[in-house]
């Protein structure tokens, strides 16, 4: 028998042409299949209910959302990032014709054109067609549109500094400075541009609550180390031991 035989379209599912409308029988005609709504089937779905209420509670102790501090939107050095399904759309917006004077093209008119291009496809494409490789140009298009997104993806992956990113939220505690001390105005001249205004952290790491001898804050504000630079720090080496000893002793906090 050919493949189809019989068969008649009717939208884009295949329905027997001979298929008819088959009542349900009423439930008198199944005698001991059935069961009470009330309390039996009901308990059922309860406990079934309190499965998964149970398995959703033990998850989210067991792996808690990663909370970061309270958004400022004072913070400059704060580099927010969708989530992982939104990177394509967030890394278009990183290049100079998608962006800036262009920001429009990035943010409503690209992703407008693709998301209306889905929804109108239906009426672009009418044919019968429906193996990928009789349908060239529809299938050339959705190609290339997944592999943009996965390139979208991977590049805004790759050029992320996940380094940066998980300091960048951290929860600190609030710790009283005094904001008039000699310390603190070397540390707001030299550093708070990435430590924040609290030591509380921006680009670079929090500050408090590290525990820091005062020859590590000298050493980091004159020689750098990791991802921060060498040299930050401008000043005599009197006001030096004044900012290590400074920042040692909110660190201690
Ligand atoms: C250009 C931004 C920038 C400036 C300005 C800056 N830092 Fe940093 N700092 C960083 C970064 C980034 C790190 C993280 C280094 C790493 O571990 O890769 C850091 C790390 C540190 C650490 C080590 C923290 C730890 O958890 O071990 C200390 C201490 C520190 N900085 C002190 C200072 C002091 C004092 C100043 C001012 C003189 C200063 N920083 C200015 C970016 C900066």
């Amino acid at each position: 028998m050919h493949r189809g035989k019989g068969m008649k379209f009717v939208g884009d599912s295949r329905v027997p042409d001979h298929a008819k409308f088959v009542p349900a029988k009423d439930y008198s005609e199944y005698p001991g299949k059935t069961e009470a709504f009330l309390p039996n089937f009901l308990l059922k779905e309860w406990m079934v209910g309190a499965v998964f209420l149970i398995g959703f509670l033990v998850l989210t102790m067991a792996d808690p959302s990663p909370l970061e501090k309270e958004a400022d939107p004072a913070a400059s050095g704060y580099i927010p990032l969708p989530d992982w399904y939104f990177l394509f759309l967030y890394q278009l917006l990183k290049y100079p014709y998608a962006s800036g004077h262009y920001k429009l093209l990035g943010t409503v008119i690209i992703p407008g054109i693709a998301f209306l291009a889905l929804i109108v496809a239906p009426w672009l494409d009418r044919g019968f067609e429906r193996r990928p490789l009789k349908r060239p140009i529809s299938t050339l298009i959705m190609l290339l549109s997944l592999v943009m997104i996965i390139y979208l993806t991977w590049e805004s992956s790759m050029s992320h500094n996940w380094e940066q990113s998980k300091t960048q939220g951290e929860i600190v505690k609030q710790v009283s400075i005094d904001k008039n001390s000699a310390g603190y105005k070397l540390f707001a001249q030299n550093c708070s541009g990435c430590h924040g205004n609290n030591l509380d952290g921006g680009v670079g790491p929090a500050l408090v609550g590290k525990n820091l001898a005062p020859a590590v804050v000298e050493s980091m504000a004159t020689k750098g180390g990791g991802q921060m630079p060498a040299g930050v720090f401008k000043g005599s080496q009197q006001q030096l031991k004044t900012l290590a000893n400074f920042v040692s002793s909110v660190s201690k906090k």
